[in-house]
C-alpha cells in the first residue's frame, strides 16, 4: 500500500518478544524490563493474523526481531507459519546469536532466508561491557552456526560507538575478507535508554570511510545502507546513517510490537493497537496506521532523543 507521501510500504518488522538474554546498553535498561502480563502480548495466532492482514495490504518482506526472538519458545512455529502466509516473499531474522547454534538449521528449514547478527566488539571484555552480560565466545559460535546453515545471507550489525569500538573498525571490516558475510555499521541512535552515552559516543558513519580508505563503493541493493567493499572481500560493508542522513524519504517499513502495536515510524509516539482485533479490523487499523506514517522522523541528535516513547527492546531493533 502506498502512503500519503508516495512511499510503497512493503516491509514489516515483527517483534515477537520484549525479553532478551542480553542487556545491551543502547537498547535495554540495566535491571531488565518491567515484564508485561502474558495477556497483554499478542498470541501466536494473533501474530499470524496480523501478518496475513499486512500481506493483504502489500507487505512482502518480514523481519522477525525482539527483544531477542530466539528466547521465544514457539519461534520456529511462528517463522514456519509466517513464511507460508500468501504474499510474503522474504522472511529475515535479527538475533544476538547466543542461542543460534542449535536453532540455525531449524530456522533455515522454517523458511528464514537471511540472518542479521548483532556484534559490537571482537574483544571479549568489551563485548561483556556493551551487552552487560554476554559471552563473545557464544556469539562467535552462533555466527559460525549461521554460516554453516546455508542462509542466503548472513549480516553482522555493529552499532558504532565513539570511544568504544571506533578503534575496531579495521578488525571488524576484515571479517568480510575472511568469511562470506556482510558487515553493517549503524549509527548509535539516541533512544530513551541512551542516557548514559556521552555526546562523543554519537559518531557519524563517515568515520568508517576515513579509517578504511581502501573501501570502494558498490551499487545499492534497495536497502537503507550505502554499500562498499574491501579489495578481495567476500562480502560488503554497509553504512547505515539513521542520525546523520535519515532515510525517511525511502522508508518502506512499519513495525509490529510484541504487544500488538503498529508503529508507522520508529521515532514517533503514534501507535495503533491490533490486540484482540479480528482479521478485517486488523486490515482497517493497518490501513489507518500506514496513512499516518509521518514524512520524516524529526530532529534526532545527542540533545534531541527519539520520541518513540519506548526502549528499543520494546519496539524491535
Ligand atoms: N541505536 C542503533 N541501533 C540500535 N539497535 C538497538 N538499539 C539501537 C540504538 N539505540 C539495533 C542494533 C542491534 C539491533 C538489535 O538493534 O543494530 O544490533
Ligand atoms: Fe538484546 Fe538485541 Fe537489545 Fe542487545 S540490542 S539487549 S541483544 S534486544
Amino acid at each position: 500500500m502506498v502512503d500519503r507521501f508516495g512511499r510503497d510500504i512493503t516491509y514489516m518488522r515483527v517483534s515477537v518478544t520484549e525479553l532478551c538474554n542480553l542487556r545491551c546498553r543502547y537498547c535495554m535498561p540495566e535491571d531488565g524490563i518491567f515484564k508485561k502480563r502474558h495477556d497483554q502480548m499478542l498470541t501466536e495466532e494473533e501474530m499470524i493474523t496480523a501478518i496475513r492482514a499486512a500481506a493483504s495490504l502489500g507487505i512482502r518482506k518480514l523481519r522477525i526481531t525482539g527483544g531477542e526472538p530466539l528466547v521465544k519458545k514457539n519461534i520456529l512455529s511462528i517463522c514456519r507459519r509466517a513464511s507460508q502466509v500468501p504474499g510474503i516473499r522474504e522472511l529475515c531474522i535479527t538475533t544476538n546469536a547466543i542461542l543460534l547454534p542449535p536453532l540455525a538449521r531449524p530456522l533455515r528449514e522454517a523458511g528464514v532466508s537471511r540472518v542479521n547478527i548483532s556484534l559490537d566488539s571482537l574483544d571479549a571484555r568489551k563485548f561483556r561491557t556493551i551487552t552487560r552480560c554476554g559471552e563473545l565466545r557464544q556469539a562467535a559460535e552462533g555466527i559460525r552456526a549461521a554460516l554453516e546453515a546455508g542462509f542466503e545471507k548472513v549480516k553482522l550489525n555493529t552499532v558504532l560507538i565513539g570511544g568504544f569500538n571506533d578503534d575496531e573498525i579495521p578488525d571488524l571490516a576484515e571479517l568480510t575478507r575472511r568469511y562470506p558475510l556482510d558487515l553493517r555499521f549503524i549509527e548509535l541512535m539516541p533512544m530513551v535508554d541512551s542516557g548514559d552515552f556521552s555526546p562523543e559516543a554519537f559518531i557519524p558513519c563517515k568515520v568508517v570511510l576515513e579509517k578504511l580508505p581502501e573501501l570502494r563503493p558498490v551499487s545499492p541493493d534497495g536497502g537503507v545502507a550505502r554499500l562498499y567493499r574491501l579489495p578481495g572481500a567476500q562480502g560488503n560493508i554497509g553504512l547505515i546513517s539513521p542520525v546523520s542522513a535519515h532515510f525517511c524519504a525511502a522508508c518502506s517499513r512499519i513495525r509490529l510490537t510484541a504487544d500488538g502495536i503498529i508503529k508507522p515510524c520508529l521515532h514517533s509516539g503514534e501507535e495503533y493497537s491490533l490486540k484482540g482485533l479480528a482479521y478485517e479490523d486488523m486490515v482497517e487499523e493497518l490501513r489507518r496506521a500506514i496513512l499516518c506514517k509521518p514524512l520524516w522522523r524529526g530532529v534526532l541528535d545527542a540533545e534531541n532523543h527519539s520520541r518513540a516513547g519506548r526502549s528499543m527492546n520494546q519496539i524491535g531493533g
